[in-house]
């Protein structure tokens, strides 16, 4: 069987991480091997990038670092995990890939697309993936949903990018269905505000559908 590369993105509070693991459990039940990674982390190092990234003590980091950082740990992750399942014809799916660095650092940031695109270019080669969800709702009902994150402690805290403004968050957005404006081959819009089986067979619907399987 030949390998695919299937990302999920959204806003904060989309769901993306719970569905994305869904789906992974539904390739097991088909008797699949999926590798099910994410972003930033995925590696011992990216894992560290990503600890410093979202430490909400680092309010002093400048968004060039910011950028940086974000690549370096896909860097690391496209070499390690990703190019390496892909070759061994696994099916790879990652809560998160360089879609999120358009619409954070390029757009929400304001760091502008033609940097991003480039640097996106040089860090992931032809690392592109097959087919990219993205989990779209409004900001403020993302936001109602509550932070994504635990801590060991089981208590729930706000990183550093979910302490940004709703208008940072507002061009998250916005960065995002430009994208899959623009995509339209690559990028599925899923509407996220519906119930979370109807998302889930949705994405489904859409895997089957393109690669010819059924989860
Ligand atoms: P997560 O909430 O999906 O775990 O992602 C961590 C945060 O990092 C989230 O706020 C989105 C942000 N992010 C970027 O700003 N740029 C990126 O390239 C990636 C992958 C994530």
């Amino acid at each position: 069987m030949n390998s695919f590369f299937i990302t999920f993105e959204g806003i904060e509070g989309s769901g993306k991480s719970t569905v994305a693991s869904s789906i992974s459990k539904r390739f097991e039940d088909a008797g699949y091997t999926p590798l099910l990674t994410r972003e930033p982390g995925g590696t011992r190092l990216s894992e560290d990038i990503r600890k410093i990234l979202l430490d909400p003590k680092r309010n002093d980091m400048c968004e060039k670092t910011e950028l940086m950082l974000y690549l370096a740990s896909r860097a690391q992750l496209v070499k390690e995990v990703i190019k390496p399942a892909l070759d061994n014809g696994r099916i790879v799916l990652c809560d998160r890939y360089f879609d999120a660095t358009m619409a954070y650092q390029g757009w929400a940031r304001g760091i502008g697309e033609e940097m991003i695109s480039q640097l996106n270019k040089v860090t992931v080669g032809n690392v592109i993936p097959d087919l990219t969800f993205l989990l779209d709702l409004s900001v403020e009902e993302g936001f109602g949903r509550g932070p994504e994150h635990r801590e060991e402690t089981g208590v729930r805290v706000r990183d550093r990018l979910e302490l940004e403004d709703m208008e940072f968050h507002k061009r998250v957005r916005a960065g995002y269905l430009r994208i899959a404006d623009r995509e339209k081959e690559r990028v599925k819009l899923i509407d996220a505000s519906k119930k979370f089986d109807f998302v889930l067979s949705e994405i489904t619907r859409n895997i089957n559908d393109r690669f010819g399987l059924s989860i």
